[in-house]
C-alpha cells in the first residue's frame, strides 16, 4: 500500500482518484477471497462443529458472567486470581525468606505450584467455588492462611470486588530460623493497559499499619463496562492489636512496576523478581546484611506491578482490589472498610458458617446413613464397626474445596496433527475453556475423561456451575464430533506440558465419562416428568434450565455419539475397539491404550483390528442409554429417539454381551484380540551408527514372544476393564424380574462376578479395589525400562466410585425392595469397599497432607502427584454415599 504521503504527490500529478478508489477496491476484494477462502478451506477437523453454542445459553448471562468474572482461576499456582477473559487481568503471590541467602541461591521462592517445592501440605479448606474460599499452606516452618472473598457492594463495577487475607505465622514445635517472610502480590495485564498505571498514585508507603494504603490503579479492558475498567488493590496491615504494639515498625513494602515488553514475563515473574532484587542487592555492597528487596521504581507505562511487603512473624496483611468506584485519594471510605481489617473478619465468618451449613445440608445425612439392620448384617465380610473414620468431615470439605478452588479459566488453540505422524501440527480455533483440574501441581489444565468424574461432584454442589463447565467442553466439539483430549490452552499451560503431549490426535478417542454428569441430568427429567409433583417455583426453573441446557447440547451430543460409533466400531457387530494402539511399539511390553484412559492397562498383547475393548462397549452403553433418557424427556420425534432406544437395548443385551465378552470358562468378562500370555521384555545388542560414522553397539529393550505364539482370544488379565459390565448397571439384578439370558433370572452371573470382585486374591485389597489382579501375569509390571506400572495393581478412585456406585444400584435393585441375594451380597460388599476407602483416602490425608493420585494396593499409601483433588475428591460422595 502507498503511503498517504506518496498518494498525495502522485494525485497532483495527474493520477485520477478513481483509479486510486479502484485500486482501493481491488486489494479489499483480494482479502475478502482471501478471508473466504481460508473459511472455506479450513478443514471439519479445525473447524467448529456448526451449533449453537452451550456457553451462549440464557442462564449464563451477563449477570452470570459479571459474578464469575473473576476467581482464583490460576490452578497452576499456589494463588492467583484472573478475570474470565481472552486477554486476563490476573495476579498472583509469591513467598519467600527475604534474609536466606538460598532464596536466590536455590531461587526458594514459591509461586507457581510444585511437587518438588515439598511443602508439608496446602489447599483449599473451604472453597465455594463462586466467592469464597480459605487456603492452608504450611511451607517448612511457614504458615500461611490464605482467605479469599469477592464482594458485589452498590459502588462495585464489572466484576465487583475482592479481598484476599494473609495470615503469617511460624508452625508451632519446629525451631525456626526465620524470623520474616516477605509475600509478594503482583498484578498484570495481559492486554494494553486502557489508562497508565499508577503505583502507589498517594506516594510511598511507610507504614501499612495506620490506615488502608493504595498500591496501585489502573484500567483494563477485562473489566471494560460501568466504571471505563478502572480498578485499584490495596494493603492494610492488620497483624493483631497485642502482637502489633510490641513492635516498633509494621511490615514494610517495597515495590517495582515495569512495563512488559513481552507478556511472556508474566510466566516469568518469579525469575524477573529475584533478578531485581539480586541487582538492588549488587548496588548495595557495603551493606553486611543480606536482605532481599524489590527496587522501589516505577515506569510511567507500567503493566505489572509487584509489591513485596515484608513482616516479622507472626502478620497480618489484607489486599482489597476494588472495580470502579472512587478514584480520587482518600475517596474509597467506607468501601474498603467492608474489604479490608475488621470489615473483613465478619464477612469471612459469614461465608464460613454459609459454607458449613451448605454441606451439611447437601452431604450431612448421606454421611450419617447406615444401612437398616438386616441388610448389612447379611453381608459375611461387614465390618463389625461401620462408622465413619474421624476426619471424614474435615477430609470431604478439604476434597470438595480443592476440586472448587482449581477450577481453571484458559484460554487458547490446542495443537492438532491433521496428517501423518511427520505433519505439521495445525492450530484449532481459539476457544476459551473452564475447566476443573485433575491436580495443581502436576496436570493444572483440563482432561477430557477426568471432567466427566469431576462435574459429577460439582453438580451435586452447584449445578449452573457445573452446566457452565460442561458446556465450554462440549463447545470444544469441531465439525466432526471430536473433541481433543488433553487443554494445553495458554502459554500458562503449554510451559508445563512435555512436548509429546501436546499435539491432539482426532482420530483418537477418550473415554466419553461426560456422560455420567450429563445422564444424571436426564435422570432429573426423567423424574420430574414421571412424578406429578408441581414443576412451577425453584424446582421448576432449575428443571427448565436443565431442560433447555440439554435441548441445546442435543446436536452436539448426538455429533459426539456418532463420532464414537463411526470411528471407534470395532469388527464385529455391536463391539467397539480403541483406535490408536501403536502395533509397532515393540518396546512396550503391552502397547498401551491412552486412549482409554488407562493407558498401560494390559490389553490383547498383539494390537490389531480384531480387538474388541469391554470398556469402550459399556461406556457406549450408558452414553446410548443417556441420548434415549435425553431425547424422550425432551419430546424428540420417535424416529430421532428410538434409534438410541435400539442401541441401549441391542449393547445391554446379555446374550450379546456373553457372546462378545465372557471368557465362559474362566467366567470373567474380558477383552478380546490376538494375544499371548508369553512375552517378556529382552534386552538385546544390536549395531548402530555412531556420531563418527561408525558401527557401535548399543543396546535396545524389546518385547520378545517366548512361547506359545499370539493367537484370538479373550485376554486373560482381570481387572479394571472386566468390571465394566457390573460397573455399567449391565448385569442383571436378579430377582423374580431379572432379565433372562440365562437360565436363572441372570442373578447367578451377577452374583459369581460380585463374588470375583471380592475375592481378595484378585481385586479386593484391604484399601480398595487395584486395577489388575495379583494373580495377572502383568501385575506391577513395568511397560519399558523408564515406564513403571501405572494401572497395573494401583488403586484409583474413580473406578472405586463407579463400583461402589454399581453396588448400591444393586443393593436396592434386586428383586422386590431390594431383598434378593444379588441386593444382600451388593449392600454389603458396597459397605465394607466403602469403608475400605474411606479409611485409606482419609487417613492419609490426616498423616501426609494430601489427596493422591493413586494408592499402593499392598500398604495402603498414597503415590504419585500429589495433591490429586481431581477424581480423588470423589471421596466426598463416597463419604456421602451419593451415586
Ligand atoms: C496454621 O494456622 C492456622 C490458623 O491461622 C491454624 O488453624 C493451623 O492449625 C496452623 N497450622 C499449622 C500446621 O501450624
Ligand atoms: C451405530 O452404528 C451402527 C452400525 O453402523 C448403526 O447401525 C446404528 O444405527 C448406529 N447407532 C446410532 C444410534 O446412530
Amino acid at each position: 500500500m502507498a503511503s498517504s504521503k506518496g498518494t498525495k504527490s502522485k494525485s497532483k500529478s495527474g493520477f485520477s482518484v478513481t483509479t486510486l478508489v479502484t485500486a482501493g477496491l481491488v486489494a479489499l476484494a483480494a482479502a475478502y477471497f482471501a478471508y473466504r477462502g481460508r473459511q472455506h478451506f479450513r478443514p471439519p477437523v479445525l473447524s467448529p462443529l456448526k451449533a449453537p453454542k452451550l456457553t451462549d445459553l440464557a442462564e449464563f448471562d451477563a449477570a452470570y458472567k459479571d459474578q464469575m468474572l473473576w476467581g482464583s482461576y490460576r490452578s497452576g499456582l499456589y494463588f492467583g486470581m484472573r478475570t474470565r477473559t481472552p486477554k486476563a487481568l490476573l495476579s498472583g503471590l509469591l513467598w519467600f525468606d527475604p534474609d536466606d541467602p538460598n532464596t536466590l541461591n536455590e531461587m526458594r521462592a514459591r509461586h507457581e505450584a510444585k511437587q518438588g517445592d515439598g511443602l508439608t501440605t496446602y489447599g483449599w479448606k473451604r472453597h465455594d467455588g463462586r466467592t469464597y474460599g480459605t487456603q492452608e499452606l504450611v511451607d517448612g516452618e511457614y504458615n500461611i492462611t490464605l482467605s479469599m472473598l469477592k464482594s458485589f457492594g452498590p459502588e462495585s463495577g464489572p466484576g465487583g470486588d475482592w479481598s484476599v487475607r494473609l495470615q503469617l505465622a511460624r508452625v508451632p514445635g519446629i525451631p525456626s530460623r526465620r524470623r520474616r517472610i516477605s509475600v509478594v502480590m503482583y498484578l498484570g495485564d495481559e492486554d494494553a493497559p486502557r489508562q497508565p498505571w499508577q503505583v502507589l498514585p498517594d506516594g510511598e508507603v511507610a507504614d501499612l499499619r495506620s490506615g488502608p494504603a493504595t498500591l496501585v490503579s489502573g484500567a483494563s479492558s477485562a473489566l471494560a463496562g460501568r466504571g471505563g475498567g478502572r480498578w485499584a488493590l490495596h494493603a492494610l496491615e492488620t497483624t493483631s492489636a497485642s502482637v502489633s504494639s510490641s513492635r516498633s515498625r509494621g511490615c514494610r513494602v517495597d515495590y517495582l512496576g515495569m512495563g512488559m515488553e513481552d507478556k511472556g514475563y508474566l510466566l516469568k515473574v518469579k525469575e524477573l523478581m529475584l533478578s531485581t532484587m539480586w541487582e538492588r542487592l549488587e548496588r548495595q555492597p557495603s551493606s553486611n546484611r543480606f536482605r532481599l528487596y524489590l527496587p522501589n521504581g516505577a515506569t510511567t507505562s507500567a503493566d505489572l506491578a509487584l509489591f513485596q511487603v515484608t513482616c516479622v512473624l507472626p502478620s497480618a496483611v489484607d489486599f482489597a482490589f476494588t472495580s470502579s468506584g472512587a478514584v480520587e485519594s482518600g475517596g474509597w471510605g467506607e468501601r474498603l472498610g467492608s474489604l479490608l481489617g475488621p470489615g473483613l473478619d465478619e464477612a469471612l465468618a459469614a461465608k464460613q458458617a454459609d459454607f458449613d451449613e451448605r454441606f451439611e445440608r447437601i452431604f450431612g445425612a448421606g454421611m450419617r446413613r447406615q444401612r437398616q439392620p438386616g441388610a448389612s448384617d447379611a453381608g459375611a465380610s461387614s465390618s463389625s464397626s461401620s462408622s465413619l473414620p474421624e476426619g471424614t468431615l474435615e477430609v470431604s470439605r478439604a476434597a470438595l474445596s480443592n476440586l472448587l478452588g482449581s477450577v481453571g479459566y484458559f484460554y487458547g488453540s490446542s495443537l492438532v496433527r491433521t496428517g501423518g505422524p511427520d505433519s505439521e501440527p495445525q492450530p484449532y480455533w481459539p476457544a476459551p475453556l473452564f475447566t476443573a483440574v485433575p491436580s495443581r501441581s502436576f496436570f493444572p489444565r483440563g482432561f477430557l475423561w477426568d471432567e466427566g468424574f469431576h462435574q459429577l461432584l460439582v453438580q451435586k454442589w452447584d449445578p449452573q456451575l457445573s452446566r457452565d463447565v460442561i458446556a465450554h467442553w462440549l463447545d470444544l466439539m469441531n465439525a466432526q464430533g471430536w473433541i481433543p483430549r488433553e487443554q494445553i490452552l495458554g502459554e500458562e499451560a503449554r510451559t508445563r506440558v512435555p512436548a509429546e503431549f501436546v499435539v491432539q490426535n482426532p482420530s483418537h478417542a477418550n473415554p466419553p465419562s461426560l456422560f455420567l454428569p450429563i445422564a444424571k441430568m436426564a435422570s432429573q427429567l426423567v423424574a420430574a416428568a414421571a412424578a406429578t409433583a408441581d414443576t412451577r417455583g425453584a424446582d421448576g426453573e432449575e428443571l427448565a434450565r436443565v431442560s433447555a441446557f440439554l435441548r441445546r447440547a442435543w446436536p452436539r451430543l448426538e455429533a459426539w455419539y456418532s463420532w464414537f460409533n463411526v470411528t471407534q466400531a470395532g469388527p464385529a457387530a455391536s463391539s467397539f475397539r480403541w483406535h490408536g494402539r501403536d502395533p509397532s511399539a515393540v518396546g512396550e511390553l503391552n502397547p498401551k491404550t491412552l486412549t482409554s484412559g488407562l493407558d498401560d492397562y494390559p490389553r490383547s498383547s498383539h494390537p490389531d483390528d480384531s480387538e474388541r475393548h469391554l470398556d469402550l462397549r459399556c461406556w457406549m452403553a450408558l452414553a446410548s442409554q443417556a441420548m434415549y433418557d435425553i431425547g424422550s424427556s425432551l419430546g424428540l420425534s420417535p424416529p430421532v429417539v428410538e434409534r438410541y432406544r435400539a442401541a441401549a437395548s441391542l449393547l445391554s443385551d446379555l446374550g450379546a454381551l456373553r457372546r462378545l465378552h465372557l471368557d465362559e470358562a474362566a467366567g470373567r468378562f474380558a477383552d478380546w484380540g490376538t494375544h499371548t500370555e508369553d512375552v517378556q521384555l529382552a534386552t538385546r545388542v544390536i549395531t548402530v551408527p555412531g556420531p563418527d560414522g561408525q558401527l557401535q553397539p548399543q543396546s535396545v529393550t524389546q518385547r520378545v514372544v517366548t512361547g506359545s505364539p499370539p493367537r484370538p482370544q479373550f485376554v486373560p488379565q482381570y481387572g479394571y476393564v472386566s468390571l465394566f459390565p457390573l460397573i455399567m448397571k449391565l448385569l442383571p439384578a436378579g430377582g423374580d424380574g431379572g432379565d433372562a439370558g440365562s437360565g436363572s433370572g441372570g442373578a447367578d452371573l451377577t452374583l459369581q462376578q460380585l463374588a470375583l470382585l471380592q475375592d481378595p486374591s484378585l481385586l479386593w485389597s484391604p484399601y480398595g479395589l487395584r486395577s489388575l489382579a495379583t494373580s495377572a501375569s502383568l501385575y506391577k509390571k513395568r511397560n519399558t525400562a523408564d515406564d513403571p506400572p501405572y494401572w497395573r495393581g494401583q488403586i484409583w478412585i474413580n473406578m472405586n466410585y463407579l463400583v461402589l456406585r454399581a453396588l448400591s444400584y444393586y443393593a436396592a435393585a434386586g428383586g422386590s425392595g431390594g431383598d434378593g441375594e444379588v441386593a444382600r451380597v451388593a449392600a454389603a460388599a458396597h459397605d465394607e469397599l466403602r469403608l475400605r476407602l474411606l479409611k485409606t483416602l482419609v487417613g492419609n490425608y490426616r498423616r501426609n497432607g494430601y489427596l493422591y493420585e493413586q494408592y499402593d494396593d499392598e500398604s495402603g499409601r498414597g503415590i504419585s502427584s500429589h495433591p490429586f483433588t481431581g477424581w480423588t475428591a470423589l471421596v466426598t460422595l463416597i463419604a456421602a454415599q451419593e451415586y
